[in-house]
């Protein structure tokens, strides 16, 4: 088996999924004003440090997805973060899309840039000591949205990536997040998901991406965030799987799905439903790559202060853990109240 291909495997090892950590610095910025705190470069390696240096991280975590400066930063022990994730026995990926910009014709509608130079960007990073890459497609559902020019501009621009990736030594995350954000329903959802995941493998196709190589984010089929009829645990379970059946061909290794602003427990709630639901019934692992829903209890104890590190250190390390056991769907509700 590649060397690709294995990393695919870890990545979705069972019982594990990946952490984000990989918010750009305008995002970390809106994150930190939540607790108050000024974003430094100082205060994000210190915000870093506390996640990776969790002890037992490893348990329930195969990998870490960093941001361009935080994969150069290091440890308040010296070491630097891609050494850190080593020692505790996690992968270390790496964000390397630019962001996105507004699609020109398409008001309302966003494109991920960072294709040019990626190959060379992607030869540092493995120096680096990255293993896998991530690149974040968004879809934006609304009026006349999406428009055929946004899913095929950002299906291709997957496709590209993925590619250049696997040619110079990246395993590729495939990020395409349809929004949560307003008052479609689910069944919009299920369309729009369905429309953009058969776009996206048709651009792996065409550009001859390996998908033996590569693992597959997706958000899942829910109701939008302000529609009045908020589908149940078990419908957002069996619409999801459904789709992913239609869409994703056997050989991708694993699908881990993305949080998009569900709050923490409802994310691993329908991540467990899926599991418990579709037990032995799926060719591919279904896990978490959650940034939000893994990180927001932990940021919030942390407040920016050493003193509340053992705290934030405790509870990412719960969330990692009820996502490590949703993952197997053996997680129970009884269990958060235990914790808390
Ligand atoms: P959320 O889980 O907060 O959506 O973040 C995952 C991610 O990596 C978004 O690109």
């Amino acid at each position: 088996m590649s060397e690709l291909a294995k990393v695919a495997q870890a990545m979705v090892a069972r019982g594990k999924g990946i952490l984000a950590a990989d918010e750009s610095s305008g995002t970390i910025e809106k994150r930190f004003k939540s607790i108050n705190l000024q974003s430094t470069e100082e205060s994000r390696r210190a915000y870093r440090d506390m996640l990776f240096t969790t002890r037992g991280l490893g348990e329930h975590i195969s990998g870490v997805i960093f941001y361009d400066e935080t994969i150069r930063q290091k440890a308040s022990d010296g070491a630097p973060f891609p050494e850190v994730l080593k020692r505790q026995g996690i992968l270390p990926g790496i964000k390397v899309d630019a962001g996105t910009s507004d699609l020109a014709f398409c008001p309302g509608e966003k494109v991920t840039e960072g294709l040019d130079k990626l190959a060379k960007r992607c030869q540092e990073y493995v120096k680096l000591g990255a293993k896998f890459a991530k690149w974040r497609a968004v879809i934006t559902i609304g009026r006349d949205m999406p428009s055929t020019t946004c899913i095929a501009s950002n299906a291709h621009a997957l496709g590209r990536y993925a590619a250049i990736c696997q040619a110079n030594g990246l395993t590729p995350i495939v990020e395409p997040e349809v929004l949560m954000d307003g008052d479609h329903t689910i069944e919009r959802c299920e369309e729009v998901t369905e429309w953009t995941l058969n776009a996206v493998y048709e651009a792996l196709y065409i550009n001859r991406v390996v998908l033996e190589e590569s693992v597959l984010k997706p958000s899942m089929v829910i109701s939008g965030k302000d529609c009045a009829a908020q589908a149940g645990v078990e419908e957002v379970a069996e619409r999801t799987v459904r789709i992913l059946k239609r869409c994703v061909p056997a050989a991708v290794v694993g699908i881990a799905f993305l949080s998009g602003g569900q709050s923490d427990e409802q994310a691993t709630v329908h991540l467990n439903a899926m599991n418990r639901m579709y037990k032995g019934k799926l060719p591919w692992p279904l896990t978490f790559s959650y940034g939000r829903a893994l990180q927001h209890p932990s940021l919030s104890a942390w407040k920016g202060s050493a003193q509340n590190v053992p705290q934030a250190q405790a509870l990412l390390q719960h969330r990692a853990h009820m996502n490590g056991l949703a993952a197997m769907g053996e997680y129970r509700v009884e269990l958060e109240r235990k914790a808390a």
